[in-house]
Order: structure tokens, then C-alpha cells, then sequence
């Protein structure tokens, strides 16, 4: 019974960003929980072996490349959904521009790009995700948010900030809209979770690991697959009565006050 609560047996995902870190970790975790997927990113290569670790769970994967802040790439992947699922249960949207800018200095074209791709193209993908739900009666959109979406970072994450800010928005916006016609829409607030691009901005600057580690009272940063049990919590009939929540994944980054420094008492 309580397994059941946790299945994804029969039900089809969508994740972006499923070529690497969080998106891979989501999609291989539904898989686990018996899910069939269409998996998308901009790294063709990184999407094959994503959909080779799904078939050899046992599992349907359908990789298809596509950059996730175009609209006609995206109207086309739910084209391609259509065709050979002809169903979605779940929506993970979980890549999207990241890039970083003082506000004193950020160029209004770079930060009209941040925020299309985070908040039009994302909402696109709700959208496209969300007419198909509503006409079946159920779904659970799954928004990958940030930390930064709900407080201040002030790191040069402005465009990055707002843009989330906006995705929180969205996400709170869409699950008044849709959650009494069976579609179920929350958000995940991650901190810090060891990418790539952050290892490299932390080998650039030797201050920054413990920087971000003095905001993380659990005293690491995130992996990837810390993500998994969350994800499949949210697209399951586990979390049936859980909708437009933004749920922080930091460690306990957000429960900690500006003031406050973890450790032990003095
Ligand atoms: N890692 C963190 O600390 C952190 C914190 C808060 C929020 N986030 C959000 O979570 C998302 C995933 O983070 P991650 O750590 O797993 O990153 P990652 O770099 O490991 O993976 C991101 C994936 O998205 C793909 N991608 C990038 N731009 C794309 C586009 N336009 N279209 C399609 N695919 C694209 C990349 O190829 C890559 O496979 C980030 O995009 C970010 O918005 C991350």
C-alpha cells in the first residue's frame, strides 16, 4: 500500500535538463519508481547515456534534443510527446539559463534573455504540459525553482534571481489556477548542489566553498542525487494533497537567519 503511494507505474515523465546533475537524477528516479520518460537537453550525447541508465532500469526513454528557452523547440517536443506517448503524467522543468550579472552593470538585452527562459519558456512547457492534464483530469508539474527565487543571494545572481522569482510566482499562480482539475503544481528550492559550473566558480575563488557552507547548517553542499526520494514524493499520489508549495532543498539554507551561524553553541 505504501508502495503504491511511491509508484509511477504506467505513467509517463518529462524532464529537461535530464543530460546531467539534477534533471539525470530526476529522471533515473522516476524511472526506479517505474515511470516511462522523454528526456531533453542541449547535450545530445549527455541525453543518450541518460536514456541508456533508463533502459537498462527496465524502462521506456525517449531523448530528445531540445533548448528549453526556444518555443518552437519546445512546441515541437510536445509534438513528439504526443506521437509516441500520446500522454503526460509528469513534468519535471528543470533546465534553464543561469547566467550571472552585477545589476549596475547587466546589459538589458542579457537580462530580457534570462527572463524569457525562465519565466516565458518555462511557462511554456507548464502550458503545453498543463492543457494536456487538465484534459485527462490529473498531473503533477514539477518546477525546478531556487534559493534565490524566494530570498536575496547578492552574488551577481540578479537575473538569475528575478527570473526564479518569477518561477516561484508561476508556480504558486498555476496550482490556484489548475489543482481543482486534478493538476498539482509545486516547486523545488534548491541551495548549492555540486554541478560542474559551480565546482568551477569554486576553484576559481578559494573562499567560496566555505562561504556557501556557512549558510548550510547540515554542513555540506547538495548532490545530485539527494534529489531523488523529493521528486518521485512530488510526482507521486504520495503528495496528493500537496500543491503550490515551493519546498526548500538547501540543507537547511532558508530556516536559517541572516544573523545566524550554524555550529555549536558557545
Ligand atoms: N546546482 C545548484 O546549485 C542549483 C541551485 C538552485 C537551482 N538550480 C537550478 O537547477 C537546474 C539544474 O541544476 P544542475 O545543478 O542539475 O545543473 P547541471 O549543469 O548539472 O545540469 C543542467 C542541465 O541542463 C542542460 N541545459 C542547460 N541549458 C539548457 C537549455 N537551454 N535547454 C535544454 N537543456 C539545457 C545542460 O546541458 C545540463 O545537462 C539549473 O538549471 C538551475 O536553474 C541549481
Amino acid at each position: 500500500m505504501i508502495q503504491e503511494l511511491f509508484s509511477l507505474d504506467e505513467r509517463v515523465a518529462l524532464v529537461t535538463g535530464a543530460a546531467s546533475g539534477m534533471g539525470r537524477a530526476m529522471a533515473l528516479a522516476f524511472a526506479a519508481a517505474g515511470a516511462d520518460l522523454l528526456i531533453a537537453d542541449i547535450n545530445v550525447a549527455g541525453l543518450s547515456a541518460t536514456a541508456a541508465e533508463i533502459k537498462a532500469l527496465g524502462r521506456r526513454a525517449l531523448p530528445v534534443p531540445c533548448d528549453v528557452t526556444d518555443i518552437k523547440q519546445i512546441r515541437a517536443m510536445f509534438a513528439r510527446l504526443d506521437s509516441e506517448f500520446g500522454r503526460i503524467d509528469v513534468l519535471a522543468n528543470v533546465a534553464g539559463p543561469g547566467q550571472l550579472a552585477k545589476p549596475e552593470d547587466i546589459d538589458l538585452a542579457l537580462m530580457a534573455d534570462v527572463i524569457h527562459g525562465l519565466t516565458v519558456a518555462r511557462f511554456c512547457c507548464c502550458q503545453e504540459a498543463g492543457r494536456r492534464m487538465l484534459a485527462a483530469g490529473a498531473g503533477s508539474i514539477i518546477n525546478m525553482c531556487s534559493i534565490g527565487g524566494v530570498s536575496a543571494l547578492g552574488r551577481g545572481n540578479f537575473p538569475y534571481s528575478v527570473g526564479m522569482g518569477g518561477v516561484a510566482q508561476m508556480t504558486r499562480e498555476l496550482s490556484t489556477e489548475w489543482s481543482g482539475r486534478g493538476v498539482r503544481v509545486n516547486a523545488i528550492l534548491p541551495a548549492q548542489v555540486i554541478n560542474p559550473g559551480l565546482e568551477a566558480r569554486m576553484k576559481a575563488d578559494d573562499q567560496l566553498e566555505a562561504r556557501f557552507l556557512s549558510g548550510i547548517p547540515i554542513g555540506r553542499l547538495g548532490r545530485p542525487e539527494d534529489i531523488a526520494g523529493l521528486a518521485v514524493f512530488l510526482a507521486a499520489d504520495a503528495s496528493s494533497w500537496i500543491t503550490g508549495a515551493l519546498i526548500p532543498f538547501d540543507g537547511g539554507n532558508l530556516a536559517l537567519n541572516a544573523g545566524g551561524t550554524p555550529g555549536p553553541s558557545a
